[in-house]
């Protein structure tokens, strides 16, 4: 995806307020909190010196048999107070963990972010608590086959997050990401031409070995570019991948099942793809089909059409009502599908009105295509009150006429009109491209969380008319 080029919870069902709300809670149970710590501090004295005298006892009979000097009396009553509060002072440091509990529901939802710039911003709790995976897209496979971090101190930063993740919702999925593109949009094949060059039992032992390594829970393969060349090797791939994540889940007596993800093209309209697509989705825990208006970009240099970067409806070039029908008609598994949405916008300068309510949205240019993420929106001089609405691809624009300047961008409003149509058609989950786009109040995420309707997993109807 391109988009990096430039770079730039709660339950489902309880995390309806906005982030100044959550503030407001968290610092009212932070009250709460420092109240009942004084109570846990009255209780921890006695209830150590009671748990202290019992040790000793127990210390004191003929079965325990350590040298009983060194730990004194005082010793393990101090020893119990600290321990026990030092676990509370740990809660209620992180900001009302204990009664915030993430995802005590059924609801099966993802909510899915990719973090593309390891450098700065970086990921804040409120993001952690929000999503069911994160998919950073932190490391590359080198050409000798092993795993490595790209940028400075990215693996430290990698570890900081992964033990803030685990801390703060820890049913989160902390996932790497690797593919096509790296997250400065330079071609990442490696993985690919490695694929091609029957090298995949290397490949596959070094992103084991990363994973069990750095103690993760999956890895997200991103193809939107190279899947057309050689699906069955890809697929290949996927199939040996699962296998021995499997083996090592086994071995290691793990609970629990190691995630694998893929991010695929929206263009794949043919009956062979169509095989391929419900051969790997066997394999996998979810599909993204990332629809953008890029088809035919080579190399981050030319974008040939001004137009929406991402329409739900409308064109004759695809859009993500197409592109997400395909794949649930092909696949009749919709809750296996994310939708991907862009947390970015495209604009071009000097070009003549790219579209208006009637014929086709898109308009051929020579010009240069520039991405702008949303965090920067506001920061780069566009005002919001310039916004207009494209009805016939649900999406909004700024049409400037004097610097005859187009921008087509993702907002609250287009993005509640996709969660409906996700929501409408049981869409298992929602993909950012990426959170590292969004401001910092998230006001794009927290549209995705609020809107997303719960969804059983055993609720996989196809809505859409596939014989269409
Ligand atoms: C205590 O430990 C010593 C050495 O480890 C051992 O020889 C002795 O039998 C133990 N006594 C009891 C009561 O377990
Ligand atoms: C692979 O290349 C990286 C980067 O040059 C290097 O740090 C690493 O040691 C190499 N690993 C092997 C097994 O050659
Ligand atoms: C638009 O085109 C004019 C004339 O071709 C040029 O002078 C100007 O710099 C261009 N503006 C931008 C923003 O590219
Ligand atoms: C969304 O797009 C559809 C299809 O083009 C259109 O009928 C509908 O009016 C649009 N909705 C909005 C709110 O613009």
């Amino acid at each position: 995806m391109s988009s990096d080029r430039n770079r730039s919870t709660q339950p489902l069902l309880s995390s309806q307020f906005s982030d100044v709300e959550h503030n407001t809670a968290v610092q009212f149970k932070k009250y709460n909190n420092l109240i009942f710590c004084f109570i846990i501090l009255a209780v921890c004295a006695p209830l150590a010196y009671i748990l202290g005298q019992l040790f000793l006892k127990y210390i004191e009979s003929e079965d325990f048999n350590t040298s009983r000097e060194k730990i004194s009396y005082e010793g393990i009553d101090t020893l119990l107070q600290k321990v026990l509060c030092h676990v509370y002072v740990l809660l209620y440091f992180t900001d009302g963990v204990v009664s915030d509990q993430p995802f005590t529901n059924d609801c099966k939802n993802r909510i899915v972010g990719y973090h593309i710039n390891w450098e700065t911003p970086t990921i804040s709790v409120n993001q952690l608590r929000k999503l069911t995976h994160v998919i950073l897209r932190y490391v590359k496979i080198h050409p000798n086959r092993t795993i490595q971090f790209v940028g400075d101190k990215t693996d430290k930063k990698f570890a900081e997050i992964k033990r803030a993740a685990r801390k703060v919702n820890p049913q989160l999925k902390v996932m790497i990401g690797v593919g096509d593109w790296d997250s400065l949009g330079q071609s990442q094949s490696s993985i690919t031409s490695l694929i091609k060059n029957k090298e995949t039992k290397r490949v596959i032992q070094s992103i084991t070995s990363f994973v069990a390594l750095h103690d993760i829970d999956g890895i997200d393969v991103f193809w939107t570019y190279s899947w057309r060349r050689r699906p069955s090797e890809h697929i290949q791939f996927i199939n040996e991948l699962r296998e021995k994540l499997t083996k090592v889940e086994v071995r290691n007596g793990l609970q629990k099942r190691f995630v694998i993800s893929l991010a695929l093209p929206a263009y794949i309209l043919n009956n062979e793809y169509r095989h391929h697509l419900n051969n790997v989705i066997s394999y996998v825990d979810f599909i993204t089909p990332f629809f953008y208006n890029l088809p035919g970009l080579n190399h981050g240099k030319l974008i040939k059409f001004i137009g929406p970067t991402s329409p739900l409806y409308g064109g004759n070039r695809g859009n993500v009502d197409e592109t997400m029908k395909y794949y649930a008609c092909t696949t009749k598994k919709p809750n296996k599908l994310n939708m991907g949405v862009l947390f970015y916008g495209t604009y071009w300068h000097n070009v003549s009105l790219p579209f208006d309510n009637t014929g086709d949205i898109w308009t051929p240019t020579d010009n240069t295509a520039h991405q702008l993420a949303w965090r920067d929106f506001k920061r780069s001089g566009w005002s919001s009150n310039t916004i207009s609405w494209h009805e016939q691809s649900n999406t909004s624009y700024i049409w400037n006429t004097e610097t005859r300047t187009f921008l087509g961008l993702e907002t609250e409003q287009s993005l509640r009109l996709k969660m409906m149509y996700a929501n409408d058609n049981n869409i298992g989950g929602i993909a950012i491209w990426a959170i590292d786009q969004d401001d910092d109040g998230n006001t794009l995420l927290n549209v995705v969380v609020k809107e997303t309707k719960c969804l059983k997993v055993e609720f996989n109807e196809v809505e859409y008319s596939c014989d269409d």
